[in-house]
């Protein structure tokens, strides 16, 4: 069996792998998460040497890092944890990762690109406009010189678990069913992608021994306000009540249109990333 270490394992993300690696033959995956709870285990990304004595001892063969500070807005208003996190963490992870000889994938962000001159294929030039993408890019920094380390970049992340709160889909359901009115932005582009999706993708990337970058997408284009209107149809709420709006005024600056071309990963020919309108219905179904 082929030991399997996942961070953020307690994350949106993070949690789809590790529940996917568990069911699979052939992985024994751990997941780690800031502060034990259930199966996972304590590993602050600010403290160095718990991040090198777990790696370093572990026996894994792979290491999945997935956490992060993954808000722009929560990067924003904490900027030394953002960088403590996802950039110091991110090196403390890749270093441990190197002296183990542990394979490394790390997960990055379309937030790398500035989303002016979309879509970007693996080759294009990062140019972050927020600190989240600014620090997500210096983990990749940290990443890449690890012996066979791969890259994967991916955009807004889904499911359709309605409890998981960590997920905006639960979230908006709640507002619908609350009846409130939700003004959402409708300008900026986004090609929402089911998390079960990615984590299917991820494992079999390992599996494959890819290195260096990939990017991972849905192809579907939409907004926020596009996309929350087919999650009220798939849930039978009135569609209505949201409302077309300009990017939220408090927010972190978000690229215009940050489209991940996922040409090398279809060329490959690894699961498919459904786009939202195959996927949604499927919430009615489970409701
Ligand atoms: N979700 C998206 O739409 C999206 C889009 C593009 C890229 N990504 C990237 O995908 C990865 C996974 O994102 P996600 O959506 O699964 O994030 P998430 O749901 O916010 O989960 C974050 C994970 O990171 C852990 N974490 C946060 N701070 C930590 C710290 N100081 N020390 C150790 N662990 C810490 C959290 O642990 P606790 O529960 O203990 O806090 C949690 O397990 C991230 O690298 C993110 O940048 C996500």
């Amino acid at each position: 069996v082929r030991r399997l270490l996942i961070t953020g394992a307690s994350g949106l993300l993070g949690g789809c792998l590790l529940r996917r690696a568990a069911r699979l033959a052939g992985w024994e995956p751990v997941g780690t998460a800031r502060t034990a709870r259930g199966n996972l285990v304590a590993m602050p990304l600010e403290e160095p040497e718990t991040v090198r004595a777990l790696i370093t001892d572990g026996g894994f063969e792979s290491v999945v890092h997935c956490a992060a500070l993954r808000s722009p807005e929560a990067c924003r208003a904490e900027p030394d944890r953002a960088r403590a996190v996802n950039a110091a963490g991110s090196v403390a992870v890749a270093d441990a990762a190197r002296r183990a000889g542990a394979r490394l994938l790390y997960v990055s962000t379309d937030y790398v690109f500035d989303g002016e001159d979309p879509p970007y294929d693996e080759s294009a030039e990062p140019q972050p406009i927020n600190l989240y993408g600014e620090t997500k890019l210096a983990g990749e920094r940290a990443a890449r010189p690890v012996p066979g380390g791969l890259i994967v970049r991916i955009p807004a992340l889904y499911r359709l678990d309605l409890a998981d709160d960590r997920n905006w889909v639960a979230q908006l359901a709640n507002d619908l069913g609350a009846g409130r009115p939700l003004p959402l932005d409708a300008e900026t582009a986004r090609y929402y992608t089911l998390a079960e999706d990615v984590a299917a993708a991820l494992l079999w990337l390992l599996d494959r021994g890819e290195s260096g970058i990939v990017h991972l997408s849905a192809e579907e284009r939409s907004t926020k306000a596009d996309f929350a209107r087919a999650v009220a149809r798939a849930l039978g709420h009135d569609p209505a009540r949201i409302t077309d709006a300009p990017p939220a005024a408090d927010g972190a600056p978000r690229p215009r249109d940050s489209h991940l071309d996922p040409a090398r990963y279809r060329a490959l020919g690894g699961p498919a990333l459904r786009g939202h309108s195959e996927v949604l219905p499927e919430l009615a179904r489970r409701d």
